[in-house]
């Protein structure tokens, strides 16, 4: 896959959009960003010393129905990148990468459909690697830390991409989920409910039971504390 790296930009997501016209599969990075975007409306802080990448995918004919492939998909890179370096990754679903009890890493997708197929997506990367998240008050991890040791962002950034052009499978993304199983904390539009958490359907939903009934949440629709 063709790769970019800029010293600084607003968004890698917003950058690799410039490639559209050309319908070719390209991955744009940035040593920093000064807009990084998150989920929710949210901003992504984006300082020297993480890795921050946009994927930018065309496919043939991936059904719109199948749209969480992708997202599993850009999770289990990213912990297969943490694995490769020895730390210890948990996935936070539906997407969000967690080591040592903290996020190491968030994930923003943008899909593009047509008609009942995704025509592309925009799959931005952000991995805290030597950047200092004490800022951010102890809900952050970075890699260096998870590892034991000070990592590059060059090679971080180098296996990320080639793990994200490898195939991964729905039962790999699984293995990276480690609450299922045990109690969880479901709010759901104005109300909070205990759920014991049963398994993800390949569709992305959480199948919890609660009160001896079983239920298929969105992740869209709902928040959870473990
Ligand atoms: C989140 O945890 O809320 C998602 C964060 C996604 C951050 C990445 S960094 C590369 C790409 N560019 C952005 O502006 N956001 C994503």
């Amino acid at each position: 896959m063709k790769t970019i790296l800029l010293d600084s930009c607003i968004s890698t997501s917003d950058e690799v959009k410039k490639f559209l016209p050309m319908r070719e599969d390209v991955v744009v990075c940035a040593k920093r960003q000064t807009g990084g975007r998150g989920t929710k409306g949210r901003s992504f802080l984006s300082e020297e010393g993480g890795v921050y990448c946009s994927f930018l995918k065309f496919y043939r004919s991936l059904p719109a129905a199948e749209a969480f492939r992708i997202m599993a998909h850009a999770a289990t890179a990213v912990c297969k990148t943490v694995k490769f370096f020895g730390a210890d990754p948990e996935i936070k679903w539906p997407n969000d990468v967690y080591a040592l009890g903290r996020k190491l890493s968030g994930i923003l997708i943008e899909n593009a459909f047509s008609g009942e197929t995704i025509d592309h997506s925009i799959v931005g990367i952000g991995i805290n690697v030597c950047n200092d998240v004490s800022a951010l008050g102890g809900i952050a991890v970075s890699l260096s830390e998870a590892a034991g040791r000070l990592l590059s962002t060059e090679e971080v950034r180098g296996i990320l991409v080639q793990n994200f052009e490898k195939e991964s499978t729905f039962e790999e993304y699984l293995s990276f989920v480690h609450f299922l199983g045990r109690t969880v904390r479901v709010t759901e539009g104005g109300s909070t409910y205990e759920a014991l958490a049963l398994h993800i359907l390949e569709d992305g939903r959480l199948e919890v039971a609660v009160e001896g009934r079983t239920r298929a949440l969105s992740a869209a629709e709902i928040s959870l504390r473990l």
